[in-house]
């Protein structure tokens, strides 16, 4: 036993940590979180009080901030306290989690809801739990990480399709026979352009195959239906345009109970602090009215002011080269505008990029000096 205060041994895997941490510095990918000092879209950096407007968050609607939202935050943390202290098969689950469930439902038009700790558990949990009877997955090659993850860990063979492909599914479905399984997201979490749902839909339904749509970023409508003999769970996460934390699976009754059932990443975890829980439901109901709707028509109209058309919140600027990405981020940054470098390995090589994302708690001001600030940085939108 080392006593305490004594030097530490010498250990091997110091070098492997602090080689590994060199070479990320080595090829200028240190990234580090910065603390902003509030989490409306007019905030400041922490470190330098530097006043900033973010197009940095998921945020879409602004929920985070809405009075309704943050009173029921409050209220559930008085009624429940802060944590669940244990799992929901165990003693973890709360009526406010029941509730969820059932508004997620009611709001998605499905028959039924399972509640997971965040989306990227919710993935993990639907993939891995329907790949044990899936005779191959095919994914869209770039899916966002929590299904490649979802993927890796399913114990089914995975077929990577080229971007919105839904030919290449048909042909992969066609060869593998049995059951197939195919999953994508329904808005691209780096490029914010849409899944072919309609076709993808149409080659499960063909084929017999179970379709898992991820719609994290699915904050405008779809213009696309689905296939009505389609087979399909939809993901969803209570953490961007929902405003609070927390995963969701939606689909018919017998595959949430399989879920509840089966799935590690909702079995082997703490339930949703109801905090969170009270604050998603209360976000839905937000959504779900006449309000909701003006703050979605408000965001579309932020949109159509950047990039006329585009089909979502999430407008990236290819500039290719990361330095060039770094730097048009610092320029933005100097003039006040949060807008991230997206760089390898979130996006291939060659393709880094300023991901802006755009919410309707901008203000038509804050668009006008994005707008101000690109032009004088010379990047074209
Ligand atoms: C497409 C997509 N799916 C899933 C997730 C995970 O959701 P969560 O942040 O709730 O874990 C994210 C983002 O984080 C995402 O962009």
């Amino acid at each position: 036993m080392v006593a305490e205060g004594s030097a530490r041994p010498a250990s091997g895997w110091d070098d492997i940590a602090t080689a590994a941490v060199d070479a990320v510095v080595a090829a200028n990918r240190l990234r580090q979180p910065r603390d902003l000092a509030a989490g409306s879209v007019r905030t400041a950096l922490s470190q330098t009080g530097q006043p900033v407007v973010s197009f940095a968050s998921n945020d879409y609607l602004g929920l985070t901030q809405h009075p309704a939202v943050r009173a029921a935050a409050r209220a559930a943390i008085d009624d429940y306290g802060t944590g669940a202290g244990s799992a929901r098969l165990i003693v973890g689950s709360r009526p406010v989690h029941s509730r969820l469930e059932e508004r997620i439902a009611s709001w998605r038009g499905t028959e039924a809801a399972v509640l997971f700790t965040t989306g990227y558990a919710a993935n993990l949990g639907v993939i891995t739990t329907m790949g044990r009877w899936a005779s191959v997955i095919c994914s869209d090659e770039l899916n966002h990480a929590s299904i490649i993850d979802g993927c890796r860990l399913a114990r089914a063979p995975t077929q990577v399709f080229g971007h919105c492909d839904p030919a290449a599914v048909d042909d992969v479905l066609a060869r593998a026979g049995g059951a197939g399984m195919v999953v994508s997201d329904s808005v691209f979490s780096m490029d914010g352009d849409l899944a072919p749902i309609g076709d993808l839909s149409e080659v499960c339904a063909a084929r017999g195959a179970l379709l898992v749509l991820d719609d994290a970023h699915l904050v405008l409508d779809h213009p696309e239906s689905l296939h009505p003999h389609c087979r399909v769970l939809r993901v969803g996460t209570l953490s961007k345009a929902v405003g609070a934390l927390g995963g969701f699976v939606t689909g018919p009754r017998a595959f949430m109970d399989l879920l509840v059932n089966a799935a590690r990443s909702y079995i082997f975890t703490t339930a949703t602090a109801p905090a969170s829980a009270a604050a998603a439901a209360a976000a839905i109901d937000v959504i779900d009215s006449a309000e909701g709707a003006a703050l979605k028509k408000r965001l579309r109209a932020h949109i159509d002011r950047i990039r006329p058309g585009h089909p979502s919140p999430i407008i990236p600027i290819v500039v290719g080269d990361e330095d060039r990405a770094l730097a048009a981020s610092g320029a933005l940054q100097q003039q006040g505008i949060l807008v991230p470098a997206i760089r390898p390995p979130t996006v291939p090589v060659g393709t880094s990029r300023l991901r802006v994302t755009v919410s309707a708690a901008h203000s038509d001001a804050d668009i006008d000096r994005l707008l101000g600030a690109l032009r004088h940085s010379g990047i074209d939108v």
